[in-house]
């Protein structure tokens, strides 16, 4: 290993879940050391995704093991890296993500689905993530970040960002036709610019006003808020003159899902991203004569990371974010579960003492 540098401490603060559904810990732990391809970075901001949630609350069958530091959307330096690192070196700016790394070998791998992959390894999860001061990444894996971007707006890039981008493509629309956003949180108010800047025309649907304005200050035509619309689908079809060509379900609640198919113009493609621990029912007789598509999209690729970061780097898409500190940690949940936050929170890292 190339040694941290005499300045990398030896403990730092990371948020730390000790037990599903209590609130984290702003705990003083060490400074891991980087092996093989790994490399050790010091992050400077973290987004926090929806996912982290999740995380903490224990919500998913597939769980990680607590003691763990949540986060995968950070973004630092590296400071050090293992002996087998080549393709990254000290003073690079780099990011974590939900694919930490993958196998490589497996047919998924192998097939340009390293996405899904059964061996991957996830950050913030099944590996700890960017809720520390430092943090370890896999050098084969981790995201570059472009020359000049700026460190804290670039975060929601990494998981938001990548979702949507992939899950856009997913929706097999062609520029010119419609694609609906369902969820206008974090990863909606990206996908929104996503599409638009895809050539997308965008129909928004969330539950809250201020989500819809944020959607349509970043391009969308049509909004319609489903806790007041009588028939959110209904109204969808009709501004849309026979329903949505592609739909991306971003939302954290079971009823966008449904809604969601039901807004599809016949033989539609509805992409599933959002992940509420719970079941819809699908309607037989109309996916089978309307020709309806539904399928799930996981993040992306490290290619699929590298066109969303290009699109970001190219001034296409600009994520609306607020900046906390790691101490706020448990506040940011909490107005996450409420849906009170406007686009992203990010957290700087660096005022969150070492
Ligand atoms: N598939 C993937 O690769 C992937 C990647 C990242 C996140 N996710 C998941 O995506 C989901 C969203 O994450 P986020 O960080 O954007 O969350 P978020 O909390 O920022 O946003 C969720 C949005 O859903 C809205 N919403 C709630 N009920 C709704 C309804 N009935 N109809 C429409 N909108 C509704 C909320 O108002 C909010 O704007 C989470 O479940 C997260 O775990 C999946
Ligand atoms: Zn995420
Ligand atoms: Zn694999």
């Amino acid at each position: 290993m190339n040694a941290p540098s005499e300045t990398t401490p030896t403990t730092m603060q990371a948020a730390v879940v000790h037990e599903f559904g209590t609130p984290l810990c702003v705990d003083s732990i060490d400074v891991p050391s980087p092996t093989g391809y790994e490399a050790l970075v010091r992050v400077d901001y973290t987004g926090v995704c929806h996912t982290d949630l999740h995380a903490a609350h224990g919500d998913w069958p597939v769980k990680p093991e607590p003691p763990f530091v949540p986060g995968h959307e950070g973004v630092g330096t590296v400071v050090a890296v293992g002996d087998d690192v080549t393709r990254i070196k000290i003073g690079d700016v780099v990011g974590n993500a939900w694919l930490w790394s993958a196998c490589g070998e497996c047919e998924w791998c192998e097939t340009g689905w390293e996405t899904l992959c059964p061996f991957q390894k996830n950050g913030g999860y099944s590996v700890d993530g960017s809720f520390g001061r430092y943090m370890l990444v896999d050098s084969r894996y981790c995201p570059i970040i472009p020359e000049g971007a700026d460190l804290a707006a670039v975060g929601p890039i990494l998981c938001a960002g990548v979702t949507v981008y992939k899950g856009l493509k997913c929706t097999d629309t062609k520029p010119g036709e419609w694609v609906l956003i369902s969820g206008i949180g974090g990863l909606g108010h990206i996908a929104v610019q996503y599409a638009i800047a895809m050539g997308r025309r965008v129909a928004a649907v969330d539950v809250d006003d201020e989500k819809l304005e944020l959607a349509r200050h970043h391009g969308a035509e049509i909004t319609v808020n489903a806790a007041s619309a009588a028939d959110p689908a209904a109204e969808l079809q009709e501004a849309t003159g026979g329903g949505v060509h592609g739909a991306l379900v971003t939302a954290v609640n079971g009823h966008a899902f449904p809604q969601a198919v039901g807004s599809l113009r016949r033989g539609g493609t509805v992409v599933l991203v959002g992940l509420p621990p719970d079941q819809f029912p699908l309607d037989i007789f109309s996916t089978v004569l309307l020709g309806l598509t539904v399928r799930g999209s996981i993040v992306g690729t490290r290619k699929d990371m590298s066109e969303a970061l290009d699109f970001y780097a190219r001034g296409k898409i600009t994520p609306t974010y607020s900046v906390r500190k790691l101490d706020d940690i448990n506040d940011v949940f909490d107005e996450m579960e409420h849906g009170k936050i406007e686009g992203r929170v990010v957290m700087n890292m660096a005022e969150s003492g070492a």
